[in-house]
């Protein structure tokens, strides 16, 4: 089923401390945002591509879409203070269409295996994401102590894409404008709907570059993958 998906770009990229977004650095030569982009540009059940971009970054990557011929984006709109309000100027200008993801510019290992998947599970529940089990021993800390050990079997690490009917995420997305609510990712305005959110088990290298050995990890997973069994 084809979708369109939406890319906040918008940030700072303050974690990484490049001094620059980080997603104009580069891996193997090509910016961290043509690696993602091209990820949706190939995979020919994406018809569409918003990208929330901060107005300081417009002319670069208006110059860097032409450099790598992406031709699916739609729509380049103004990002916003945080990343949930990057997203809803885009999500705004959705006119058409059924399934919506949002896919973080940070992460650009996602594989389009993963994304059908996603797309599948959207299709029957409206609302599915992508996460993987959590692989350390989870606590809840208080002021320097710990109070709880936390069942570590139910708890995931989530990733995006995130995947959505359209008018599902439109409504969860105008509830949180009129309380205010402020989420880490879109699940959780949907989440509070009432309407349940399906997860699909994802890959582990689905990393989003946030910190400086973040870079390390990237050039690894690259690595591996040009060259499968050397690792
Ligand atoms: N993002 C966005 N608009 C914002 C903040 C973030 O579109 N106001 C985007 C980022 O460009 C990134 C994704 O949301 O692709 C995930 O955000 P994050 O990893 O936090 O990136 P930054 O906000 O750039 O990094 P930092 O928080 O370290 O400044
Ligand atoms: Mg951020």
């Amino acid at each position: 089923m084809a979708y369109q998906v939406i890319l906040p770009a918008a940030g700072q990229g303050k974690r990484m401390g490049a001094g620059k977004n980080k997603l104009l650095l580069e891996l193997n030569g090509i910016p961290v945002l043509i690696h993602t982009l091209k990820v949706f540009e190939e995979d020919e059940l994406c018809d569409g591509m918003i990208l929330a971009v901060h107005p300081q970054d417009f002319e670069e990557f208006n110059v860097l879409l032409k450099k790598y011929n992406i031709h699916k984006v739609t729509g380049l709109v103004p990002g916003g203070k945080e990343r949930q309000y990057s997203i809803y100027n885009a999500l705004k200008t959705v006119t058409n269409g059924s399934i919506i993801l949002v896919h973080d510019a940070a992460r650009p290992f996602i594989r389009k295996e993963q994304i059908h998947r996603l797309i599948e599970t959207a299709k029957k529940t409206g609302a599915a994401i992508i996460g993987v089990p959590a692989k350390d021993t989870m606590k809840k800390v208080q002021v320097g102590t710990v109070v709880e050990t936390v069942e570590r079997s139910s708890l995931w690490a989530v990733q995006t894409p995130q995947a959505f009917r359209i008018s599902l995420l439109l409504e969860a997305y105008q509830k949180a404008e009129m309380e205010r609510f402020v989420g880490t990712d879109d699940s959780s305005l949907v989440e509070r709907l009432g309407h349940p959110v399906a997860i699909v088990e994802g890959d582990y290298d689905n990393i989003k570059l946030t910190t400086p050995e973040d870079l390390y990890f990237a050039e690894a997973i690259l690595k591996k993958r040009q060259a499968p069994g050397t690792l």
